[in-house]
């Protein structure tokens, strides 16, 4: 057996509702890197080396690759459907391909451009609005390029303003999602008893699921109609589910919350980083004038950096690891089940423990990181790899970091978050000094959502680099204008 901490849920619930990282944490420097936790009838193991995730996820993900069908997320807002709660089984294998279809690496090379264009669409809309010296908050403008990507991904439409009433709500889900589920957080995800009874959770929860099915629920049936009349709408998830709804057996339920899981797994994680992001650099002007030192060798000051860049800014590049490494949204990721008894290294792992990542502990570990509570992108400088890539390194002691989690679960949606961030990290700092207001400093707090985590409200204020800024954005966005490509359409 392994060591289990001695704290039954009476004594350790409360200490895993607020920042539980901090807890697993302090318990691994206790009882090393692999214990056990008992909360209401669930047993969970903490993992909390790169080793050990390895072995266990990875090596032996056939064993490892399950999930918990956890009362709140999978039982009532998920309703048993869709990717990230499923099961590890046959629909989770079909929803997973699908998913797949949209996000591996041909996918999102069709689509890139788009990315491109909502990268370019969130500089100028920060130009324009931050003249003048006003104060900005970043952070809106961060969702809504995360959004109109995921938009144009799943339902081929963007919106045009942050104003623009579906990223009001698109936002609101997500955060309504963050604030009811969290890997170890609900006392009622297991305790049985518990789920009998009427709670506000249990309430919030059946109404998100209400809301999710009705507002990306009601997208597909509006794409469905339009395709019936013979409209020509444009490719997306849904309308490649809509194609092929028979012959995979999806239901309205099924389609609606595959839908869902790409608007909540991919507008407020990659939002997340660059709000980070935004947040963390004003406090570090030599990093920025180091960034855009390399950007003017490199760049130059007369277009934008591109994807293509990447390879040729590696300080840039290591500046995001850094920031992912120091803000991962998921400190505890999503957590994995085994699906059989397990011996590792003598120890049982019970069939359906609830494997955690710890990786709170892993992005901080002094073995492998010097001083690891500060940000210093200089870590990464000589690491060119893509996280995508780096996942699959043999040794896991050179992986960058765990942020999108690991095994056969890992998140489907690396490829096209790296490039969303890359993209907007790589031209905010190409275009502005990105400076601290001094009656308004920034505080790095976390926003404590249950299972995302993104800084409190701030703002900052963002002074154009050189002369011509505004004139390359206008270029760019003209240029972008003229293009065809996706004949976005209305709704
Ligand atoms: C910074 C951005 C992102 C972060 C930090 C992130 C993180 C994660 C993590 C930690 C997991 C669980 C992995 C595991 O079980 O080991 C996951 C799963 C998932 N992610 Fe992401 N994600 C991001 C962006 C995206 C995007 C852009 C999409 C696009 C649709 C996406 C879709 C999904 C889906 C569908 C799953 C469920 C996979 C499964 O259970 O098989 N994510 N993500």
């Amino acid at each position: 057996m392994l060591h289990t901490t001695h704290c039954n849920h009476k004594g350790s619930f409360p200490m895993l509702t607020h920042y539980p990282e901090l807890t697993l944490d302090k318990w691994a420097r206790k009882y090393g890197s692999l214990y056990s936790v008992r909360l209401g009838n669930q047993l969970f193991a903490i993992v909390s080396s790169p080793g050990i995730a390895k072995d266990l996820m990875i090596t032996q993900g056939a064993i490892f690759s399950n999930r918990k069908e956890m009362f709140i997320k999978s039982q009532i807002v998920f309703a048993g459907r869709g990717i990230t709660a499923t099961p590890y089984n046959d629909r989770w294998r079909k929803h997973r391909r699908i998913a797949t279809t949209w996000l591996n690496q041909q996918a999102v090379d069709s689509y890139s451009n788009v990315l491109d264009f909502e990268a370019t669409d969130m500089l100028h809309a920060l130009y324009t609005d931050s003249q003048n010296g006003r104060h900005i908050n970043p952070q809106t403008y961060a969702g809504r390029c995360s959004l109109n990507n995921m938009l144009t991904i799943t339902f081929g439409f963007r919106t045009d303003s942050i104003h623009h009433p579906m990223v009001t709500e698109a936002l609101r889900l997500s955060r309504a999602f963050m604030n009811c589920t969290g890997p170890m957080s609900n006392l009622v995800d297991f305790l049985p008893i518990l789920q009998w009874l009427p709670s506000p959770l249990k309430s919030k929860a059946k109404a998100l699921h209400r809301d999710l099915v009705e507002t990306y629920g009601g997208l597909i049936n509006e794409i469905d109609g339009r395709m019936k009349d013979g409209e020509q709408v444009p490719d997306c998830l849904a309308k490649t589910m809509l194609d092929i709804k028979d012959e995979e057996n999806l239901d309205h339920v099924d389609m609606a919350i595959l839908a869902s899981a790409f608007m909540i797994g991919g507008v407020e994680t990659t939002a997340s980083i660059m709000q980070w992001f935004t947040a963390l650099i004003p406090a570090y002007p030599d990093v920025q004038k180091r960034a855009q030192e390399e950007l003017d060798r490199v760049v130059g000051r007369g277009r934008l950096p591109t994807l293509a860049d990447e390879v040729k800014l590696p300080y840039c590049h290591a500046i995001i690891k850094e920031v992912e490494r120091c803000h991962n949204p998921f400190w505890l990721g999503t957590p994995h089940t085994a699906s059989s008894d397990f011996v590792y290294e003598g120890k049982l792992i019970p069939k359906d423990t609830v494997v955690v990542l710890n990786t709170w502990s892993m992005h901080h570990s002094e073995d492998r990181w010097e001083r690891p509570l500060e940000f210093n992108p200089d870590r990464y400088f000589t690491d060119t790899t893509l996280s995508s890539t780096s996942a699959n390194l043999a040794d896991p002691y050179e992986r960058d970091h765990w942020m999108f989690g690991a095994g056969r679960r890992i998140c489907p949606g690396m490829l096209v978050a790296e490039r969303e961030i890359w993209l907007a990290i790589s031209r905010m700092l190409w275009a502005f000094d990105m400076v601290q207001i001094p009656e308004k400093p920034i505080d790095l707090k976390e926003y404590d959502g249950m299972s995302g985590r993104s800084p409190v409200p701030f703002d900052v204020r963002l002074e154009p680099r050189f002369e011509g800024v505004g004139e390359v954005l206008e270029r760019e966005m003209r240029e972008m204008r003229g293009w065809k490509g996706w004949g976005l359409t209305k709704l």
